[in-house]
């Protein structure tokens, strides 16, 4: 069984599809803060806090869990610079407690949902995994920080981690009907859909004057279905007896703010309204991905690496969209 902590969440339940498609027995443990119940994907799920050690450890009396994907966080860079003290207890307490319960089950496979905001402001790109990793943010820090505590239970425990640092997850799976929805909704795309649904007025563009070339942010966009794929391989490379390890998910590929904006123009047939206003703090100008390591150790390859792809798919679950 694969206990898949906050598979009500976006890139969890998404998750927890491509586990179960691919034959897999999962619980989705989730405490419905930031998650959806329409969005669980399997027949087993918890409502339960990872705060609470003693209802996370009921989890594991209750199923015979023998690894773990943990997405339960707490995930808006902007939150986390006014509430660490949020961020530091979900993202770093909260998985604390989930460790000691996998410890005193003798559970010793992870794969943990990092982010390559762990890396900070780019030295060099495409960013590699052996770019330096100097978080800007609070979010970015209790990320590394698990990746370091990863490094260190492993260490003293054996426990074996992959952690995957995914650039910009997007997307939707539109067979199953499920796809992003944050409150409140920070991400440009989900933003930029919501404007050609005409729920939103107009898309507000930080900055157009960036060192790129038309001016604004370039991010690499990865399908959440591709993000799933990778984590399944990342726990059967774990099942196979692989070491710990930490790979960069992403395409490979930058798409500057207003490429994404062009383009959901085309793929919606709608006008997208749109005005410059000031840049938002902690944005580095450029972020994409070196994606070598995963393609070669995982065997994994992106099926999504058109941008107009990706926003068709979420086009799609904007327009069908239930929670
Ligand atoms: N943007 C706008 N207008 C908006 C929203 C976003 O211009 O209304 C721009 C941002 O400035 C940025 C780009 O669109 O240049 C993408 O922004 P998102 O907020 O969609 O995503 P981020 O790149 O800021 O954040 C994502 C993840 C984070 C992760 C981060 C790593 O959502 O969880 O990548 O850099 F930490």
């Amino acid at each position: 069984m694969i206990l898949i902590t906050g598979g009500a969440g976006y890139i969890g339940s998404h998750c927890a599809l491509e586990m179960t498609r691919a034959g897999y027995d999962c619980v989705v443990l989730d405490n419905l803060s930031e998650g959806h119940a329409k969005a669980v994907q399997t027949d087993r799920f918890c409502r339960s806090d990872l705060a609470d050690i003693d209802e996370t450890r009921e989890v594991f009396k209750q199923y015979p869990v023998e690894a773990v994907i943990h997405f339960a966080a707490s995930c808006y860079v902007g939150e986390s610079a006014v509430n660490p003290q949020k961020y530091y207890r979900n993202n770093v307490v909260n998985t604390l407690n989930l460790l000691q319960a996998m410890i005193e089950n003798d559970v010793k496979k992870i794969v943990f949902s990092s982010t390559c905001a762990t890396y900070g402001n780019p030295e060099y790109t495409p960013i590699d995994e052996k770019h330096p990793q100097n978080p800007i943010n609070t979010y970015g820090k209790t990320k590394l920080m698990i990746e370091t505590i990863l490094e260190d239970f492993d260490s003293a425990y054996g426990l074996k981690y992959m952690a995957l640092r995914y650039f910009n997850a997007s997307g939707a799976d539109n067979q199953a009907n499920i796809g992003e929805s944050h409150n409140p909704e920070t991400h440009l795309i989900p933003l930029v859909l919501e404007v050609a649904a005409g729920k939103r007025e107009l898309i507000k563009i930080f900055g157009d004057d960036y060192d790129t070339p038309d001016g604004t942010c370039i991010r690499d966009y990865i399908h959440v279905n591709d993000l799933s794929t990778a984590h399944r391989l990342a726990l059967e490379k774990l099942f196979s007896g692989a070491d710990s390890n930490f790979y960069n998910l992403g395409t490979g590929k930058g798409v500057s703010v207003k490429e994404v904006i062009d383009i959901s123009g085309h793929v919606t047939g709608k006008t997208i309204r749109k005005e410059i206003v000031q840049r938002r703090p902690g944005d580095p100008p450029v972020l994409f991905a070196d994606n070598k390591k995963a393609k070669l150790d995982l065997g994994w390859s992106p099926e999504y690496n058109e941008i107009n792809d990706i926003i068709s798919t979420a086009w799609n679950w904007e327009q069908n969209r239930q929670y």
